[in-house]
């Protein structure tokens, strides 16, 4: 039985990932950050007869990421999805794009999405790369940003597009060095999707992102490691 992890599996695109492969009858590891109140995922995991195990995971904490490491022990992943992202301290309804635009950005926020959007993904693949060594499929995904792309910048959002540019140089980089070792590694871009960071107005609902991305995910080989692409299969500018 193949296996996947996701992190920010409670709500929005990391909900559905679980809810997508769980159907489909992977073993799925599912992070968040309260387990406690993550009451739709514990629902799907209670009828996944044992097929879907929910770990507690706060990204801002190395120690946080040691202890699912350990919790792990050397169980194999086959697909290791860093899903969780932040827009930074503040939401778009609380002001959030005004906090990142230029002339008016607010530092700390920057931080924060650093932290969780660029660095927790690198200790989350340094923390399991021997679960993904050790698997049949051997893949490593980031869902990162079509605002990240340097070469056509959405305008504003300095903050967030920065910390996703950044987490595709971290890919990029990986995939060159994790190649040896038949590791595949990209960037997902999932569209602009109905979910609590991407608002009531996005165009696309999660399943219909999520389904894009399985494929992709499934079609993901050493033949494609390293590129950035999107939910319908396209490749997105850097
Ligand atoms: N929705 C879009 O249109 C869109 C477009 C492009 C890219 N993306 C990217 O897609 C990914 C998923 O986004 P989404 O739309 O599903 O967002 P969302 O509904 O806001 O969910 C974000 C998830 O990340 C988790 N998270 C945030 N900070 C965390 C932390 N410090 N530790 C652990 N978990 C943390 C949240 O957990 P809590 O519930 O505990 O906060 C939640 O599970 C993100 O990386 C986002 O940048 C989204």
């Amino acid at each position: 039985m193949p296996s996947i992890l996701v992190t920010g599996a409670n709500r929005g695109l990391g909900l559905e990932f679980v809810r997508q492969y769980a159907a489909d009858g992977w073993r799925a590891y599912a992070c968040c950050r309260d387990p406690g109140t993550a009451a739709e995922l514990r629902q799907i995991a209670g009828k996944s007869g044992g097929r879907v195990s929910i770990h507690a995971l706060s990204l801002g904490d190395p120690e946080s990421i040691q202890a699912l490491a350990q919790d792990l022990d050397d169980h194999p992943i086959d697909v290791l999805v860093n899903n969780a992202g932040t827009y930074g301290l503040k939401n778009f309804a609380q002001g959030g794009m005004q906090a990142q635009a230029f002339g008016s950005m607010e530092y700390d926020g920057w931080e924060h999405a650093f932290a969780i959007n660029t660095m927790a993904p690198l200790r989350v693949i340094e923390a399991l790369i021997g679960n993904v060594a050790k698997s049949t499929e051997k893949k490593i995904f980031t869902v990162s940003s079509s605002m990240g792309s340097i070469g056509e910048p959405p305008g504003g959002h300095l903050a967030y597009g920065s910390t996703k540019a950044a987490v595709n140089f971290v890919m990029s980089t990986l995939a060159m060095e994790l190649r040896g070792q038949g590791i595949t590694v990209m960037s997902l871009h999932p569209g602009w999707v109905e979910t609590d960071m991407g608002g009531a107005t996005a165009p696309l609902k999660p399943a219909e992102s999520i389904a894009g991305l399985k494929q992709v995910i499934a079609n993901a080989s050493l033949a494609t490691s390293g590129q950035f692409i999107g939910w319908d299969g396209n490749r997105v500018p850097w």
